[in-house]
């Protein structure tokens, strides 16, 4: 036989072996034990090798991180979107039995007046005498299901459907009204003096594959729903992360509203968005991610729970092309998440977890923050301020926050209750305190 032939075979097989390889599932894991040992990159340590010795040189390494996520994880927002400014929609003096002022308005996503739109959701706390500061964030399922306000207008965009929202058609219904209000203590928070704004997702890109087309992200494409990304175009998270910096343009011009003191926060997909958000955009005065998990807070180096092979499989349009490279050799990508939290410096930043939500890996989520400390100490910021895990129900922290409560995946008012003393530190004057 022409020994070529045999050379043909090899390498054919070799081929095969690899795809196999690159194909393979990577488990998620549970087992401390088997997490194995790795090496974080050093967020004060230049990609040349050269030492981050003061705030000027953390600047251009904070310009570096941001451009490392852009082309590897998040993926890269298109350059001079337009930022239409929002329009009012309505105003009620007297909602929520007449604590709280609430104001709908909807603000454009493109220059064209038939593309996306996000309806942002504000309550104001009635009693406030001047500006306060705020929370923003988005909620999962409409604006109409953080509240049984019933001024509150349906979501007009698709929505997923859920047995406990008893949507089946993508489309919200009265039944899912107020179904999220345990995640938004709407009456507490504007009891302890924050406004709160919050907005649908979905208004920016509804959340599945191919879920773009009918977004922000192929609206603004050139070829629209034909667009094909290239590696650092940006993912879902980016397009969402972008919409949260819209609504902080609006805040800014919302005379009731402090917006030097406005807070990002975020649950679950939505904790790696406010963590995104808060990271580009640095008018954000804080930053919370709730349970936030791969691809958020927790380390990727650490084989423990949700893994970035199994993230980018079930949720491919999550993040750019180029971090599904990740998928079978995550030591090689050049940062990790606890970067991500230190792009958040000098500003204050909370993370927090749930004991019983593993697959966000609680451990990984306080490590993470844990090795932001260095940045925050080089800025003259105290971090967690203490040295291992701190136990259940017990927050922790100085400039970064933290705590692990008992219970589930989900934000709670245990949560929002540890994110108003934070935000009561670190947003509010000591005199109004
Ligand atoms: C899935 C996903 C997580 C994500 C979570 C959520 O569990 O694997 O990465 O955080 O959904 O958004 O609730």
């Amino acid at each position: 036989m022409d020994p070529r032939l045999n050379w043909l075979r090899v390498v054919a097989l070799l081929a095969a072996v690899s795809s196999a390889i690159a194909a393979e599932a990577i488990p998620s894991n549970e087992d401390e034990s088997k997490v194995p040992s790795y090496t974080l990159p050093d967020p004060l340590v230049f990609a040349d090798g050269r030492p981050v010795q003061d705030a000027a040189a953390w600047r251009q390494r904070r310009a570096e991180l941001l451009e490392l996520y852009r082309s590897h994880v998040y993926g890269r927002t298109p350059k001079g979107l337009p930022r239409p400014k929002g329009k009012v929609l309505s105003t009620e003096a007297d909602a929520l039995a007449g604590v709280a002022v609430r104001k709908i308005v909807r603000v454009p996503l493109t220059s064209d007046p038939k593309g996306p739109a996000m309806d942002v959701l504000i309550y104001l706390p009635k009693s406030a005498v001047g500006p306060v500061p705020a929370f923003v964030g988005y909620n999962f399922n409409g604006n109409h299901a953080v509240t049984l306000d019933p001024g509150v207008p349906l979501a007009r965009s698709w929505v997923e459907n859920r047995k406990e929202t008893g949507i089946t058609d993508h489309v919200a219904n009265e039944r899912s009204r107020g179904s999220e209000a345990s995640a938004w203590p709407i009456g507490r928070i504007l009891a302890r003096g924050y406004a709160v704004a919050t907005i649908y997702y979905g208004d920016v890109e509804a959340d599945f594959d191919g879920g773009w087309k009918t977004g922000l992200r192929g609206a603004v494409a050139k070829e629209g729903p034909a667009h094909v990304f290239a590696p650092d175009e940006w993912g879902a998270i980016g397009a969402w992360a972008w919409g949260l910096s819209r609504a902080l343009d609006h805040l800014e011009t919302d005379r009731a509203i402090d917006a030097r003191h406005v807070a990002v926060i975020g649950h679950s997909r939505l904790g790696k968005t406010s963590l995104w958000a808060g990271a580009q955009d640095e008018r954000f005065a804080m930053v919370v991610a709730n349970e936030s998990g791969e691809g958020g807070a927790a380390l990727a180096r650490r084989w423990f729970g949700e893994t970035v092979w199994r993230i980018n499989t079930s949720f491919p349009h999550w993040f750019c092309g180029r971090f599904k490279d990740y998928n079978h050799d995550v030591p090689s990508l050049p940062v990790d998440q606890h970067e991500l939290i230190a792009l958040g410096a000098p500003r204050p930043v909370y993370v927090a977890s749930a004991e019983e939500d593993r697959w966000a890996d609680p451990r990984g989520e306080f490590l993470a923050t844990k090795h932001a400390e260095p940045v925050y100490a080089l800025l003259g910021k105290p971090g967690l301020g203490v040295a291992v895990m701190p136990p259940v129900n017990t927050p922790v922290g100085g400039t970064l926050g933290y705590h692990i409560r008992t219970g589930k995946h989900a934000l709670t008012a245990y949560d929002w209750e540890q994110y108003l003393d934070f935000a009561d530190r670190h947003l509010k004057p000591a005199k109004a305190r």
